[in-house]
């Protein structure tokens, strides 16, 4: 059965794509992007330290590329990400002598990111991540350098160069570990004053990147709810579940030996046992049971990658790791538990 087929008249489903792992030196990764996806988004290189590695140099040939495979298979394409503190070039914010810039230039720089790259792909992108992570777990305003040196205005700013570059294209605000009610409260409470200066967003992503434990259903539940009584969409946006401990619990424990230590936290080297793979599999279907209730609110589900060997939890957040997070297995099969998300659709 096609993930795509069964899951049409719910939502869209995505994966994200990273270049040198899909299509170009990968066919057999594309072959199954192209059979069971319909969405795709980029994974890194439409980020602002790849697309303006330099003032006003814009490098554009991966993201012309991924744009076009995306219309050759007639995809639903999302952009991802105009502003983000993260992967984001050093200069965007500094001066020449790397000292801050000011909050006018800081935002005529924003407004020719966005206006530049939008505008480039007006028409074939069909929504944008246009701000990212800006709201931290608490609820409050992620200390950012867009924050420190724009204030809470960048965001809201962001939006409206987006839509002045394509009018038709879909505005969403994207975030971790939204299930947290601070958060969740946050990026409501930020959505509404959007909503109430009359500036256009489409939708809110979660982007569910899970563990086995972490992140419970209820919560999450109540994200959806409360996100889609905004009126927008809701759109899981980035989803995996890690299998390995969550290293960053750890980090700051005497750290002497990070081979070692690495080794420590890597448990599944050679395969995933059969039991964490039941786990596992249990737990994706248990989100996608969530997903499909909620199939009204929900325009599309997105997964961080195609197959465990190109995801970044392998190295995130110490690297070398053997993480076993996604729909396909190393060799691009579908794991086990595949059938049960066919089935559930
Ligand atoms: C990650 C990519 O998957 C990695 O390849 C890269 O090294 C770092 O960024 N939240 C996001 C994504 O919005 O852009 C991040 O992607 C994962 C977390």
């Amino acid at each position: 059965a096609i993930f795509k087929e069964v899951y049409a008249d719910r939502f869209y489903v995505g994966a994200a794509l990273n270049l040198e792992q899909i299509w170009e030196q990968n066919p057999i990764a594309s072959k199954v992007v192209e059979q069971h996806f319909n969405s795709i988004v980029a994974e890194n290189c439409m980020k602002s330290m790849f697309m303006q590695p330099r003032e006003d140099e814009f490098y554009f040939k991966d993201a012309d590329q991924f744009v076009a495979y995306g219309e050759k298979h007639d995809m639903h394409m999302v952009g991802h990400t105009l502003i983000w503190h993260s992967q984001a070039p050093r200069w965007f914010f500094s001066d020449k002598e790397g000292k801050d810039v000011s909050r006018d230039v800081l935002i005529e720089r924003m407004r020719n990111h966005i206006h530049t790259v939008v505008s480039r792909y007006k028409g074939r992108i069909h929504g944008w991540d246009v701000v990212n992570e800006a709201i931290l777990d608490n609820g409050e305003y992620r200390k950012s350098k867009f924050y420190d040196i724009i204030g809470e205005d960048f965001i809201p700013l962001a939006f409206q160069f987006a839509h002045e570059a394509d009018p038709e294209a879909e505005l969403y605000y994207n975030d971790y570990s939204t299930a947290i009610p601070a958060k969740r409260a946050g990026i409501v409470r930020l959505a509404r004053k959007l909503q109430k200066a009359g500036i256009r967003i489409d939708g809110l992503g979660m982007q569910e990147h899970h563990g086995l434990t972490h992140a419970s259903l209820e919560e999450t539940e109540k994200t959806i709810n409360d996100f889609a009584d905004l009126g927008v969409k809701v759109m899981v946006t980035e989803m995996d579940i890690s299998v390995l401990p969550h290293a960053r619990r750890h980090v700051g424990a005497e750290l002497t030996d990070t081979a070692a230590y690495s080794k420590s936290l890597d448990p599944y080297k050679e395969n995933l046992p059969e039991d964490k793979m039941n786990e596992l599999g249990n737990r994706y279907v248990d989100f996608f049971k969530l997903y499909l209730k909620h199939q009204d609110k929900i325009s599309r589900v997105t997964l961080w990658g195609v197959g465990d060997a190109d995801s970044w939890k392998n190295d995130w957040p110490i690297e070398g790791r053997t993480d076993y997070p996604l729909l396909f297995d190393r060799d691009y099969e579908p794991k086990p538990f595949f059938k049960d998300l066919i089935d559930l659709a």
